[in-house]
């Protein structure tokens, strides 16, 4: 009999394979954005989910030794620029180290001086309201403050690929 199914494996055992298993989950892709003392960061993630209706709470895991983690830190305030299609350059951009990511981009200040990209499916902006250490990630949550939805279609990342929609009229 042939089947597709594996026998289950300890995370530890093969850590490429269990990152490509994660690849699985079709997520969108967000740029995060903060500033404070005059710098300015900007993280692609796409482990952005939202926690809590009532409060309105949104949260995202960035990486414990991330150098744009201070800023988070002390920010107070994130931005959630949710990415539309077309704007896979974005993803990879804000996924590349740089002393400044926003060169040469037109970007416009939001709440706590947060950077506003052009062109997203969505934003949020929120203050951040708790931030949890877990493992080798922060957790960051933060409370919406105000939103916008710009009914673009979004940017999808799933195995380790950019992807998009083809159903016209998402959101
Ligand atoms: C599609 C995609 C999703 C990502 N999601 C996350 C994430 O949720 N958290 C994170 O810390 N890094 C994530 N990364 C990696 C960061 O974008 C990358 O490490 C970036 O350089 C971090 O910014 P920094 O150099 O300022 O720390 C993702 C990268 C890609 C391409």
């Amino acid at each position: 009999m042939t089947t597709l199914e594996e026998h289950a494996l300890a995370p530890a055992d093969d850590p490429r394979r269990y990152r490509r298993s994660l690849g699985c989950f079709p997520t969108g892709i967000t740029v995060m954005t903060a500033a404070h003392g005059g710098t300015r960061v900007g993280v692609t993630a796409n482990s952005f989910a939202s926690v809590s209706l009532e409060p309105p709470l949104v949260l995202w895991a960035l990486r414990a030794d991330s150098p744009s983690l201070p800023v988070f830190r002390h920010a107070g305030h994130f931005t959630v620029n949710v990415l539309a299609w077309h704007q896979e350059d974005l993803s990879r951009r804000f996924a590349t180290p740089a002393d400044d990511k926003f060169a040469g981009l037109n970007v416009t200040e939001g709440w706590g001086g947060a950077p506003l990209l052009d062109g997203c499916a969505a934003r949020f902006e929120t203050r951040l309201a708790h931030q949890f250490t877990s493992g080798d990630h922060v957790l960051l949550v933060g409370e919406v403050l105000r939103y916008n939805n710009f009914h673009r279609e979004p940017l999808v990342f799933v195995r380790g690929g950019h992807r998009w929609l083809d159903q016209p009229g998402i959101g």
